[in-house]
């Protein structure tokens, strides 16, 4: 179940909305804008069942406004491999973005909560990522990835990026790594991280559908420097097809979220099978690629 509680757009009268999954107690993230020089801070925090607080600073008027990455590395696991597991804190300005993205937000703050809980060691170093302006055409995640040492980034083992996990009408999305259902092909390992999804939904009798791994969400700074990244997606403006409708069900001509980037897109906006489902997915690939022995990749 669900633990956290994100709250989006916070400082926008109105607009302050709570994103509550199933929770059962309440859990929230550091303030965009308040500085986290030191990354470890949050991570320290959350080991310490520390309550810290999320704001979402986003501008209603135009003008530039700063931004903010979340950056929470585990103390331990091989720092020479780090997997950077990423979700974006913003959202459009029209609405809360409780789908787009306090789906993604919450579902890498709870795998992180359970690892503690559960008192899991990474083999590989975690890093959670809060990114920070992705609507604005990601810039929190290139900001990173162009501003990091190479020295850094070349110890980056694989991307995993969520972003809109609770879509109403949903239909189980993974990120074409491979290339071979919609023709944009990844970094190399970017085709075995499509398989841990592909593999662990289809072990619990669940379908899934490819999606095109074009770059358009926070792992496309990741791949463009030859990172393997993959994963997964609920689906945004596009139309659920009469064949999706009979595996998934839903409704055939709807949008897959039909508050996509609205006001709508509020704590009623979210399928929570959809985001039980996709999390514990999420869960599964995140811990795969840090406990796997031998690694996935050279
Ligand atoms: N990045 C898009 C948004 O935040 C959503 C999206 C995610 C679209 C993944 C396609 C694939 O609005
Ligand atoms: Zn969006
Ligand atoms: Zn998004
Ligand atoms: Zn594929």
């Amino acid at each position: 179940g669900y633990d956290a509680v994100v709250f989006m757009n916070e400082g926008q009268p109105g607009r302050e909305e709570p994103f509550e999954g199933s929770l059962n107690r309440p859990f929230t993230i550091p303030a965009v804008g308040v500085s986290f020089a030191d990354g470890a801070a949050i991570w320290q925090q959350v080991q310490a069942g520390q309550t810290v607080t999320a704001r979402v600073v986003t501008s209603t008027d135009n003008t530039p406004r700063p931004s903010t990455n979340i950056l929470a590395d585990s103390p331990g696991g091989d720092p020479n491999k780090v997997v950077v597991v990423g979700a974006h804190l913003d959202s459009v300005q029209d609405g809360e973005g409780i789908n787009d993205n306090g789906s993604g937000t919450a579902t890498i703050l709870e795998i992180a909560e359970q690892i503690k809980a559960l008192k899991i060691k990474p083999r590989q170093k975690l890093r959670f990522a809060f990114w920070g302006a992705e609507e604005s055409g990601l810039i929190g995640s290139e900001h990173y990835v162009s501003t990091l040492p190479d020295a850094q980034l070349a110890k980056i083992y694989a991307n995993l990026n969520f972003d809109m996990l609770g879509s109403p009408n949903y239909v189980r999305f993974v990120y074409d790594g491979d290339g071979s259902d919609t023709g944009t092909v990844g970094p190399a390992g970017s085709e075995q991280i499509e398989a841990i999804f592909n593999n662990y939904f289809a072990g619990q009798g669940l379908e899934t559908d490819p999606t095109a791994f074009d770059g358009r969400s926070d792992y496309g700074p990741f791949i463009a420097v030859g990172i393997p990244a993959g994963g997964l997606f609920s689906g945004a403006e596009g139309i659920k097809t009469p064949e999706q409708a009979a595996v998934y069900g839903g409704t055939a001509g709807v949008a897959y979220d039909p508050c996509y980037h609205q006001e709508c897109d509020d704590i009623n906006n979210l399928s929570t099978k959809a985001l039980a489902e996709l999390g514990d997915g999420a869960a599964h690939a995140v811990l795969t690629l840090a406990m796997t022995k031998t690694g996935f990749f050279p």
